[in-house]
């Protein structure tokens, strides 16, 4: 699987988010060390503070079918800016052992990032 093929993983998965509060929609795809891939997207809620984010859906789904060793995590948003993983995003993947991050647009442009340049000090990491 190509940074490119988990990238249009994650863009499919950004046409289900379900955002009508914040209108920014964001797909993600987790491959994992076996090789599968579990998409997730958005979900707002009117109760805005039950909102879960695109990553950490992807990742939630690969952990329910059993798969907690995750490779890498594509994340694809409608903005006009490359999106970025939130912090918590960031801590649920350094829990399931992501090294790397991709990131895209709709119109192609993307950039790779390793986990450890976004989240340098994880909680819980030994000094
Ligand atoms: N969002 C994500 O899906 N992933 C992130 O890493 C940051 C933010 C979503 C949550 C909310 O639905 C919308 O983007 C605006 O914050």
């Amino acid at each position: 699987m190509t940074d490119k093929e988990l990238l249009d993983r994650a863009m499919e998965a950004m046409g289900r988010a379900y955002a009508p509060y914040s209108e920014y929609r964001v797909g993600a795809a987790a491959l994992t060390g076996s090789g599968k891939v579990y998409t997730g997207c958005n979900v707002e809620n009117r109760s805005y503070g039950l909102t879960v984010c695109a990553e950490r859906n992807a990742i939630f789904a690969a952990v329910g079918a059993g798969e907690t060793d995750i490779d890498k995590v594509a994340i694809v948003a409608d903005g006009k800016r490359l999106p970025l993983p939130c912090g918590a995003c960031l801590q649920v993947m350094d829990e399931f052992g992501v090294k790397q991050v991709i990131v895209g647009r709709p119109d192609g442009k993307s950039h790779s990032y390793a986990l450890a340049d976004l989240l340098p000090r994880p909680f819980g990491q030994d000094e």
